[in-house]
């Protein structure tokens, strides 16, 4: 069992709950009223970037189409709309499989957990969830410099819980998420596909396959 590590950063959307789904549909909706092709292939470049970058993304599929910052803001907000509709339904049933017993075990184990999602809507999620006492830190995705793939996010969470991103686990679904873990300098976990996050230390399949001292086993101190 290893001994260096001394906490799990974890990402929110596709990890802790469903809410990357969720982003998807209002992504989508919000694609067919401008009339701009999206699917679920599309949609993986969105994981874990921002608001305005996922939009820009979008937005870069119809070239001619070019509009005034203004415009952009209420495009984004409107998707936020949507999205914000369909996480009011968010219970402590939607916890993904498994995590509620990763975090406990983690937590019984005296290691520290953070969130480091670039989801404004994080801290709803979480309360809706009943997870928020497990988190010594919610790292506010607005107060770090640059988004994933850069790894400010998750060098900010370890430094909220005090320990060095080397004594860290990162935990994540998506291809710029397991790329600021790594950049950061954390043991990434990912889960998903093996082709999406080939960059990760180890490639689970889904939540249900996370066990503690299965990722622990795998570390070398
Ligand atoms: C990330 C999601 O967690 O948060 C992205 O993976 C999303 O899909 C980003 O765009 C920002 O979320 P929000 O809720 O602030 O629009
Ligand atoms: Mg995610």
């Amino acid at each position: 069992m290893n001994t260096r590590i001394k906490a799990f950063v974890f990402d929110l959307d596709g990890v802790i709950t469903d809410s990357a789904e969720f982003h998807y549909e209002a992504w989508s909706r919000l694609a067919s009223e401008l009339n701009i092709p999206f699917d679920k292939e599309y949609n993986e470049l969105l994981k874990g970037v921002s608001r305005m970058e996922s939009l820009e993304l979008i937005l870069n599929r119809k070239p001619e189409v070019n509009l005034p910052t203004a415009e952009k803001e209420a495009l984004a907000a409107r998707k936020n709309d949507h999205y914000k509709e369909l996480i009011q339904t968010i219970s402590p049933e939607a916890l993904l499989p498994g995590i509620g017993k990763l975090l406990e075990a983690i937590a019984e184990a005296g290691m520290g957990i953070a969130l480091a999602s670039a989801s404004r809507n994080a801290p709803f999620i979480i309360e809706r969830l009943g997870i928020g006492h497990y988190f010594q830190a919610i790292v506010d995705p607005a107060a770090v410099p640059q988004g994933k793939p850069h790894p400010d996010i998750y060098l900010q969470a370890a430094a909220e819980l005090g320990v060095a991103p080397s004594e860290c686990v990162g935990v994540e679904d998506a291809e710029a998420g397991v790329q600021a873990v790594k950049r950061a300098g954390m043991y990434a976990v990912g889960i998903g596909s093996e082709k999406v996050l080939r960059e990760a230390d180890y490639i689970v399949p889904d939540t249900s396959c996370l066990k503690l001292e299965n990722i622990l086993d795998r570390i070398e101190n």
